[in-house]
């Protein structure tokens, strides 16, 4: 177990998580995901984030390896979220000196965690720490996506140590600068990290965002994902779009159906939709996974939604992605509902008081009994044309 040499001084000792099926029990990870963990070595050596448990052994087999018989003197702790702290009491018993460097917070949930509490020195917001040549700067940031989040500014270097911030599913296969992997296959990845990880904390990541952008960065070291050189324009790009949650042209339709009445409904608004813009994406709840569905609503500025009347509610399914948009207060869309009953019809009406409680932009609603006939067609045609008119308006 080597590490990789990202630079004279900094060695990437993270590990690849191939086994994992769903992050945080709820994400699927078809390309697994890695822990991120990094060794600087000056006249301090300084561990930046511990790993998940079941991977410690072979991240500190990693770091003897690069360090030889050198110690370990600090452990900066970016984020106490357990994909990276899980693994520190193993650290600690194999480097038992180790001086640990955070947040105030991120202290207490070392204590509420673990119940360490020796050795701890805890920092400001803006404060310098010396390892020699190297000089860190600590920069907090709260809510992205837990409250002792900081993030560490490495000044000779231009490193940007950065939390979650940045990160994105997939294993590092064979390398971690982004300069040596195909990185295309990460920024989809990116962006479902983004929006089921982090995606209720859009206002917190532009503070940061801000914060951090004032420093120059040449390399950027997330918690999850390729190491960031090449790249770094794109990644703040997407991170930045994304928690500014504006929307790119392009209509999101998703619905549930039962036996394809709705189905039929959703098609015929995809066709007007197409007739303006290429990005039109249907997802059926029973079939798509909701970390992508979600993702998309976040990705376009169009949002239609659809759902047969059940059992006097929203499909259930559909309902699960209404309240995942709720939760995560996703902002500034342009809005249609439609969906299908039998004997008495709810589901659109429920629809369209989510649309309202978001603020939503309402283009329209159509609610139809039994099944959409022909005469009906042109009816859900045009309000797929029209809400990607809209769109294409801004
Ligand atoms: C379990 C179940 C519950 C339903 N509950 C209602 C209801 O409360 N009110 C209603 O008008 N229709 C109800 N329906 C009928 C469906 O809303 C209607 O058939 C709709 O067109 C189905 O659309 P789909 O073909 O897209 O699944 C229910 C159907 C099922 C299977
Ligand atoms: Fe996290
Ligand atoms: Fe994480």
């Amino acid at each position: 177990m080597f590490s990789y040499k990202i630079s004279d001084s900094l060695y990437y000792v993270g590990v690849n998580d191939r086994k994992t099926e769903l992050f945080e029990r709820l994400v699927p990870l078809p390309y697994g995901v890695s822990y991120n963990s990094y060794l600087l070595i000056d006249e301090k050596v300084a561990l930046f984030d511990s790993v998940e448990i079941c991977y410690a052994e072979k991240t500190l087999e990693k770091i003897q390896n690069t360090l030889g018989g050198r110690n370990i003197d600090y452990l900066i702790i970016h984020h106490l979220e357990p994909d990276h702290s899980s693994g520190i009491q193993q650290c600690l018993d194999k480097y038992p000196d180790i001086q640990i460097i955070c947040t105030k917070k991120a202290a207490e949930m070392l204590q509420g965690f673990y119940g360490i509490n020796a050795n701890i020195k805890t920092v400001n917001e803006g404060e310098e720490f010396s390892l020699g040549k190297h000089t860190l700067k600590f920069i907090f940031a709260p809510m992205v996506h837990w409250p002792e989040v900081m993030m560490t500014y490495e000044i000779s270097e231009k490193i940007l140590f950065s939390a979650d911030a940045f990160g994105c599913f997939g294993t590092l296969d064979g390398g971690v600068l982004d300069n040596q992997l195909n990185v295309e296959r990460y920024f989809p990845e990116m962006e479902r990290y983004y929006v089921n990880i982090v995606g209720k904390y859009g206002l917190p990541v532009q503070t940061v965002l801000k914060k951090a952008l004032n420093y120059p960065i040449e390399t950027i070291c997330s918690l999850h994902g390729p190491v960031w050189q090449q790249n770094i324009e794109r990644v703040v790009g997407i991170y930045d779009r994304l928690s500014k949650q504006d929307g790119e042209d392009g209509v999101v339709i998703v619905y549930g159906s039962m036996y394809s009445h709705t189905e039929a409904m959703a098609e015929a608004i995809a066709d007007g939709a197409l007739s303006v813009t290429k990005n039109v994406i249907l997802h059926d709840v029973s079939k798509s996974d909701i970390s992508q569905i979600i993702t998309d609503i976040f990705k376009y500025k169009g949002f239609v939604i659809g759902s047969p009347t059940y059992n006097g509610a929203i499909f259930p399914k559909v309902q699960d992605v209404v309240e995942k948009i709720e939760l995560r207060g996703l902002k500034n869309r342009i809005f249609a509902s439609f969906g299908s009953f039998t004997w008495a019809g709810m589901a659109v009406k429920l629809l369209n008081e989510f649309g309202e409680r978001m603020k939503y932009e309402q283009i329209g609603s159509i609610e139809v009994k039994h099944s959409m006939k022909m005469s009906d067609y042109e009816a859900f045609y045009n309000l797929g044309k029209r809400i990607a008119l809209r769109i294409t308006e801004d």
